[in-house]
């Protein structure tokens, strides 16, 4: 955190953490010489009620980053012990933890471009990837997308991941969710109560509506079978004790969560507003976060709002003109938006 810096470019949340979460941090203080064993678990279960599964159906996590790289890990451990190769496969751009992770134990990456125009996955190619190679292959789908906030089609997804081989996996990235407004989407925590495939993880976090990105709670859901596989590679006791306490209050307080939404679809409005009336197009957010375009060089743009207080995030390449900008509280919007508007009576934008 820098002072004085107005930071709309890491996708935090900067309404801050609701007062119960801090209450229930101060008060755990206190408990802080004991291990976590007892809040893990009434997390778990916490967890576990929400979405619908069982206790044995959730991993948590040291923020949901580590749940993704349990997932390559594993993978990547199940391959070896058969001696077949194992592949990750990505849209590109997306969230880049899957290929970090991957990358730093040697698992090859395959990007797959999505499709121009609509920003869309391009599902057929990440099948072909995943044909053309003789082993194991994980698709990695961050839904909604970041950088581009936009979702997939539910239905190609859904067909897709119902019918995939054994030697298929997916890694649902729904870290955003909470957000979505498009009726149409379905979480495939629905597909994994469903049973459709023994494939699929989806993994969530506490950083976005729930505020908490600093106190690193993420989780994974899946099959109890999977589950027990991923939690061989998970850093024993790794959510703390502040972190699974603010995660259950922040459960707990409805009204945090309904305000940390109506803030984010508030803040969502003033920018399309603005991008409306300064004829910027931009992708429909379905997350906390828009993509949108800037007329002229984007390193220029991001260089002269950081010169004027704000850190607006950043380009993806290999889509250029285009900039990630995180959706903050309305009154950090309406400064964001004068700026903006200022930038286009220079002629900047
Ligand atoms: C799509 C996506 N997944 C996961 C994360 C990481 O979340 P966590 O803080 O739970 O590790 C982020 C953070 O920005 C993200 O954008």
């Amino acid at each position: 955190m820098r002072v004085g810096l107005l930071e709309l470019n890491s996708n935090e949340n900067s309404l801050g953490m609701s007062d119960a979460a801090r209450k229930a941090i101060l008060e755990s203080l206190d408990i802080g010489f004991r291990y976590p064993d007892d809040q893990r678990a009434a997390l778990i279960t916490k967890v576990a009620k929400i979405n619908g599964v069982t206790e044995s159906q959730i991993s948590l996590g040291s923020g949901s980053s580590e749940n993704i790289r349990t997932v390559v890990q594993m993978l990547q451990n199940k391959a070896l012990r058969a001696g077949k190769k194992f592949q990750v496969i990505v849209p590109h751009p997306t969230f880049a933890y899957a290929e970090l992770y991957a990358t730093s134990i040697d698992v090859p990456v395959v990007k797959v471009p999505l499709v121009s125009d609509s920003y869309s996955f391009d599902l057929q190619g990440m099948q072909k990837a995943a044909d053309d190679f003789n082993g194991i292959s994980l698709f990695y789908l961050c839904n909604p997308n970041n950088p581009t906030a936009t979702i997939a089609a539910t239905d190609m997804l859904k067909e897709w991941v119902g019918t995939a081989p054994d030697h298929h996996y997916f890694l649902l990235d729904e870290a955003y969710s909470e957000y979505v407004t498009d009726s149409s989407f379905e979480s495939g925590i629905a597909w994994i109560r469903e049973q459709r495939s023994e494939n699929i993880v989806v993994v969530r976090t506490f950083s976005k509506l729930c505020a908490l990105a600093g106190m690193r709670v993420g989780y994974a859901v899946a099959s109890p079978q999977m589950i027990a596989k991923l939690e061989a590679f998970i850093s024993v006791d790794n959510t703390n004790l502040a972190g699974a306490v603010a995660a259950l209050a922040t459960l707990d307080d409805e009204a945090f969560l309904a305000l940390s939404l109506r803030t984010a679809n508030e803040s969502r409005q003033l920018v399309e507003q603005t991008l409306d009336e300064l004829g910027l197009r931009y992708l429909p957010s379905q997350a906390s976060f828009i993509f949108h375009e800037i007329k002229g060089d984007v390193q220029t743009y991001i260089n002269r709002m950081r010169e004027h207080g704000i850190a607006v995030g950043r380009e993806f390449a290999p889509i250029t003109g285009f900039n990630r900008l995180t959706l903050g509280r309305p009154d950090e919007m309406t400064v964001f938006v004068k700026v903006l508007k200022s930038f286009r009576e220079k002629g900047w934008v």
